[in-house]
């Protein structure tokens, strides 16, 4: 497959994408219990603890399938404050995903400037992206994996201050409520893929992973249930981007 194509149904199975595919999966998972993306069947919202990870399991597990042997799944996360606990969630993954027989290779948080405070009422001001692989020797691809070769003022460290415009909690009237930057995902992808290969993004929402792609000449496949509320959402994105949303196939 190089083309872009958006499915919009549910990335608990993938049958679309054959085995062995896709280059890198990124993602942001929808929160547990913390964001309504106003659709039915959607992953997190209102559900508990145990049914929001057995059904990520079925997505990471479909991740593995169709990731090619030499890929990375690369997973947005934060813990969550419940009941004055805080929740592992990253924890949980790395559990599932390492089951599953990825590998866990690295951790990269994500410095934001907007964050809400959380069980000790200081201000949450990270997120985590674990970083996965799907060979126990990942390195062994002529691409960089280590990014000492970017001139920007965080370079050689694992923490990115890519700046979030601004926070969604309790703001009911934006587009998306969980958008990650497009930089962020554009650096990933210069990192851990070369040009040409094929992106996926399970939970694509506002369409950032598909822009940050197409931005770096690579190709993107993904998944969104809310196609009512998002699919204007994302063809407005790209039109900001000055992609021509024929560029992508919508199904
Ligand atoms: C955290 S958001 C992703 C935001 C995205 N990274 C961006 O930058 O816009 C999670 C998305 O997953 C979608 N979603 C929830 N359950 C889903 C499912 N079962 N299959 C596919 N998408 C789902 C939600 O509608 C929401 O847009």
């Amino acid at each position: 497959m190089n083309n872009n194509i958006v499915f919009f149904s549910t990335s608990e199975n993938m049958f679309q994408l054959e085995d062995e595919s896709i280059k890198l999966m990124v993602t942001s998972p929808p929160y547990w219990d913390l964001k309504n993306y106003e659709v039915d069947n959607q992953i997190g919202y209102k559900e508990n603890y145990e049914t929001y990870l057995e059904r990520l399991y079925k997505v990471w597990s479909e991740t593995y399938r169709v990731l090619r042997n030499d890929g990375f799944a690369i997973i947005n996360i934060n813990t969550k404050s419940y009941k004055k606990n805080l929740v592992m969630i990253p924890n949980d993954f790395i559990k599932q995903l390492q089951q599953i027989g990825f590998k866990f290779i690295d951790l990269n948080y994500w410095h934001k400037s907007s964050g809400i405070p959380r069980v000790n009422n200081l201000g949450d001001h990270f997120e985590y992206f674990l970083i996965f692989s799907k060979s126990s020797n990942p390195l062994a691809n002529d691409f960089s994996y280590f990014d000492y070769k970017y001139k920007t003022t965080n370079s050689k460290i694992n923490i990115w201050n890519i700046n979030k415009k601004f926070g969604s909690i309790g703001k009911k009237f934006m587009v998306h409520p969980a958008i990650f930057p497009v930089k962020y995902i554009e650096r990933m992808i210069n990192i851990f893929t070369q040009k040409n290969d094929l992106i996926l993004d399970p939970f694509l929402g506002s369409g950032t992973t598909l822009i940050a792609s197409i931005n770096t000449d690579r190709f993107c496949v993904g998944y969104e249930l809310n196609r009512e509320g998002y699919l204007p959402l994302i063809k407005f994105r790209l039109e900001d981007f000055s992609i021509e949303s024929d560029r992508v196939n919508f199904v």
